[in-house]
């Protein structure tokens, strides 16, 4: 890997805290890489628990004294929606840093990603003078009302996949119900939130409300997890990191919400429109280089028409465009980094060795960069360590079924249940899997459907809570019961 030490060209970014930027206070600072290359885009500074303490003051400070939480929430709205039109007015810029640190095409950065955000964040805005309580009729001369009031200081820790887009998810509910902020993007990709936070600023959002504190989850990440300062933490990620916030978030009581990974099964019936079908499992499991938590990355195909439909998903797959994120006709970027490449590379190996068929991919495109060939496994069995854990890259998994009951057994027999997908032109069939499946989101003849209004989120240990929606303000609030004698 390049050394950053003594090139001119090298950035430096700083903390964003309370208003302004900062260099971390150990001194300290990490490269991010471009994954295309292996060079060093940037050296970011490097916050930790110092850093954090710093953020977490000046976030407690303005949810407790500053404006944010008191001032009319239309006007909230007004400054949110000004927010989004400083994106818009960036949106080229913001689309190249995004694909420049994170792998993906452009043109996706460009044309979902960004867009998503704007959506989310003008949706919430929307959301701000409409958070009402309710009137209760209790026994007795008494009224009873609830008040809906905004949790306080949230600690937000998001992955690298769509670093702008997560953002959003976390920052819209947090700004429309009167909380600040303490986020922590990913490692991998901190480039794009500290630029958010800047035209957060530009739009009128007062200092204190948005901090940013890039770093480790070890060290930042597991500081603002413990912080007593801190009322709640929105994390999506792994597993594995969410039942550490979970035991180490124990001792100060934090509100939770999770969003984790998946196994989703994509269900393809003989009854279906078997073109948009192939076309669906093709973009469910490689949109974003595979790197969805909601890739439906179990393909359940009907016995009747299993190699028929393979040889199309083969097809679409062979046909996929690996390369310069930048060039306008790439469909696949590399992946984020080597630990990502590393570990998919190696479920394609336990894939072979456990007797599954390699039907298209499976090797590393060039020898500079991350980037893997779409990869489609044959005859795999639900047992096989590819039919069970989340690869997170361009690795699809067919599995055969013929029997109903048994589908759906299979389906959920999963420690996951974020997502999961229905192909078929029978009505009623697609009613009755959608309320069998155990997965907070089915999609009917559709994959990847998002829109800022419908709510998102897990079963099982794909997580808890619901982001997105109505229901994604409840996590940024707490309920008040106000009794009051009448009589
Ligand atoms: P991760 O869960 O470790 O990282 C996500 C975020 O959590 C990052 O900001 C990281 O710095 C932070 N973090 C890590 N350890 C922490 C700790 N002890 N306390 C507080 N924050 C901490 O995920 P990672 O290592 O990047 O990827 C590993 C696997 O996780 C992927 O291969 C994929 O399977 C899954 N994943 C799922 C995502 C999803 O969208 N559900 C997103 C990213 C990864
Ligand atoms: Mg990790």
């Amino acid at each position: 890997m390049p050394e950053s030490g003594s090139d001119p060209l090298i950035r430096q970014t700083q903390l964003f805290i309370d208003g302004q930027w900062v260099p971390a206070q150990s001194g300290k600072t990490f490269d991010t890489i471009n994954p295309s290359n292996e060079e060093v885009i940037a050296r970011v500074a490097e916050g930790d628990a110092d850093d954090v303490e710093h953020a977490v003051l000046a976030a407690r400070r303005a949810f407790d004294e500053g404006p944010w939480a008191r001032m009319d929430a239309r006007d909230r709205g007004k400054i949110m929606h000004r927010f989004c039109d400083f994106i818009e007015a960036e949106i080229d810029e913001l689309a190249a840093i995004e694909s420049l640190d994170n792998g993906k095409p452009v043109k996706d950065a460009r044309s979902v990603d960004i867009p998503l955000a704007i959506e989310c964040i003008r949706y919430y805005a929307g959301w701000a003078d409409k958070i009402q309580g309710s009137t209760i009729p209790v026994r007795g001369d008494f009224l009873c009302y609830t008040r809906r009031e905004p949790v306080g200081v949230a600690g937000q820790i998001i992955p690298w996949n769509f670093p702008i887009l997560m953002a959003a998810w976390k920052w819209g509910p947090a700004l429309a119900t009167g909380c600040t902020v303490v986020m922590k993007p990913a490692e991998q990709t901190p480039l794009t939130c500290l630029r958010l936070a800047y035209l957060a600023q530009q739009a009128g959002i007062p200092d204190g409300v948005i901090n940013v504190v890039p770093g480790f989850g070890p060290t930042a990440g597991a500081a603002i997890v413990q912080h007593p300062g801190v009322d709640k933490i929105a994390f999506t990620g792994s597993g594995e990191t969410a039942q550490h916030i979970i035991r180490q978030s124990a001792g100060t009581m934090k509100r939770l919400t999770l969003e984790l990974g998946g196994k989703s099964p994509n269900i393809v019936f003989a009854d279906a429109d078997l073109e948009s079908a192939a076309e669906g499992a093709h973009i469910g499991i490689h949109l974003n280089q595979g790197q969805c938590c909601c890739a439906g990355s179990r393909l359940f195909v009907e016995d009747s028409i299993h190699d028929s439909f393979v040889e199309k998903v083969v097809d679409l797959s062979r046909k996929r465009r690996v390369g310069d994120p930048f060039d306008p006709t790439t469909d696949q970027g590399p992946q984020v980094d080597r630990d990502q490449f590393e570990k998919i590379m190696s479920y394609i190996d336990k894939g072979k060795k456990d007797g599954a068929v390699c039907a298209t991919g499976g090797q590393r495109v060039g020898d500079r960069g991350f980037f893997v060939e779409p990869t489609v496994f044959t005859e795999v069995r639900d047992e096989m360590a590819i039919a069970q854990d989340e690869i997170f890259g361009p690795v699809l998994s067919v599995l055969r079924f013929s029997d109903m009951e048994e589908l759906v057994r299979r389906a959920n027999a999963t420690t996951y249940g974020l997502a999961a997908a229905v192909w078929t032109r029978d009505v009623s069939k697609a009613h009755i899997l959608a309320k069998q499946l155990r997965a907070g989101t089915v999609w009917v003849n559709c994959y990847d459907v998002f829109d800022a209004a419908a709510p998102f989120g897990g079963f099982k240990q794909s997580g808890f809570g619901r982001e997105l929606g109505q229901r994604g303000l409840d996590a940024y609030l707490e309920d008040k019961t106000v009794t009051v004698r009448l009589g």
